[in-house]
């Protein structure tokens, strides 16, 4: 197995460009099989969540060329299968993203029930609550959902009990050949929403709204036509090197996002004591004196992004004093917390609360992976940890970020990918 071997110590500095967001991309894949033909995105991270989401769309009968490294050329003009099986389902649960772009194109999609994950149960229900308002009949059969559209697509106001991403992303899909106007109320606002409903909108979709709490959609008889798109960049991935510099010291620049996708983040960030100087698609990031502790909660955006929890909770573990950080968007987002307490953090878990009581120094130690942004969490505490820390499971990290050791490596750290021999099972 491959572990990831970190030195701590070492002083981060330079400049790093991050790719584009995982998130966006995943959706935006889905997307192109709404528009028969050849779609090209560009931008495109490299990594195994974008593997497998390729993987779903080659079983129902795409073709897919990588030009480069990161543009696809996705060709869904032969799709003939509406269907997404177990094993893929099971390695990714976005790849439920597929579901409303089936619906539009086929009326009908066959996708495997998404398990539980490590960050919690995920339910699908607001999904299938909305489609079904849209005209879907579910049923689910042997760990399949099964959704057909007897009456064709109607357009209708659906109200989401929460901002989810996901419900929003596969209703803006699935309505936007539905008869009339389709308004989604309390949307998901994140900058993939809109990445999504103007991709959908340059193949000839009417989205409007997107990046506030209502969207509009307003169904179109005419197919969706292939376009060419580039990514939106990643801001998790900038707010994970933008949260190592802040631990480490910096100044490092993170490049190729927008400082506004991360705007509650950063102002945080500064609370704390960051110094952080924003620039057109990129910002620099130091630090001088100590890091402030502050109270943090998780919120659907433009509250503080969930996906930023575990790598702010590892600059506020070397915090001044104590907070609580409250996560309100997943359930057991907290297993990152327990790796970190096997480094010296004082960590206690109420429920939902976490709270944290800053140590001055972690100490290296064998950790393991909880989930992707706790793995990442994880190298950034080795990066000023006494000695050598040593993370397992990356397969984890290896989902959302490219190159991460190469990354890290530029900046300064002394990082590298070990093959270790598998741990002796014990019964
Ligand atoms: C997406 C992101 C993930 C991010 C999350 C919140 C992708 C691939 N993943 O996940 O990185 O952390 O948004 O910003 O884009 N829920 C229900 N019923 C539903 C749908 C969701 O109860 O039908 C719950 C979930 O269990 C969770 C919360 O709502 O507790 C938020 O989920 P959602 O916003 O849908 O997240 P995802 O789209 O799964």
């Amino acid at each position: 197995m491959e572990v990831i071997k970190v030195e701590g110590g070492h002083p981060l500095g330079g400049e790093v460009t991050v790719e584009g967001a995982k998130n966006s991309a995943l959706k935006l894949m889905a997307a192109t099989l709404m528009a028969p033909g050849v779609t090209t995105l560009t931008n495109v991270p490299n990594i195994a969540d974008v593997h497998v989401m390729g993987k779903v769309l080659k079983y129902m009968g795409a073709k897919i060329d990588v030009l480069g490294v990161h543009t696809l050329k996705i060709d869904t003009s032969e799709v003939d299968k509406w269907e997404t099986p177990y094993h893929l389902v099971a390695q990714m649960r976005a790849s439920t993203a597929v579901l409303g772009p089936l619906l539009s194109r086929f009326g009908k999609a066959i996708v495997a029930m998404p398990g539980g994950c490590n960050i919690g149960a995920r339910k699908i229900d607001m999904h299938i609550l909305g489609l079904e308002a849209l005209g879907v009949k579910f049923d689910i059969d042997h760990g399949n959902i099964h959704a057909t559209t007897p009456n064709g697509l109607n357009g209708t106001v659906v109200t989401l009990d929460f901002a989810s991403v996901g419900a929003t992303e596969n209703l803006m899909m699935a309505s936007v050949h539905a008869k009339g106007i389709t308004t989604i109320d309390n949307a998901a606002r994140e900058p993939e929403i809109v990445d999504l409903a103007n991709l959908l909108n340059e193949m000839g979709a009417k989205v409007r709204g997107a990046g506030s709490p209502v969207i509009e959609v307003e169904g179109v008889s005419e197919d969706l036509h292939p376009v060419e798109h580039r990514v939106v960049g990643d801001r998790i991935e900038a707010g994970t090197f933008v949260a190592m510099a802040g631990l480490a010291g910096g100044p490092v620049t993170v490049k190729g996002f927008e400082p506004v996708h991360l705007g509650l983040v950063l102002k945080k960030f500064e609370l704390m004591g960051l110094n952080i100087v924003r620039g057109p698609h990129q910002c620099t990031v130091s630090r001088k004196g100590s890091i402030h502790s502050i109270d943090i909660q998780t919120l659907p955006f433009p509250g503080f992004p969930t996906d930023m929890q575990a790598q702010t909770m590892c600059l506020l573990a070397q915090g001044d004093s104590s907070c609580v950080i409250t996560e309100n968007v997943f359930e057991n987002r907290f297993m990152f917390a327990s790796e970190l307490q096997r480094m010296g953090a004082d960590i206690r878990i109420e429920g939902h609360h976490a709270i944290v009581h800053g140590v001055q120094k972690f100490s290296g130690a064998e950790v393991k992976s909880p989930d992707l942004r706790g793995g990442a969490a994880l190298v950034m505490a080795g990066l000023v940890a006494d000695g050598v820390t040593t993370v397992s499971d990356i397969h984890h990290i290896d989902r959302g970020y490219e190159r991460f050791v190469q990354k890290l490596t530029g900046l300064g750290a002394k990082v590298e990918r070990v093959e270790v021999p598998d741990p002796e099972i014990v019964d």
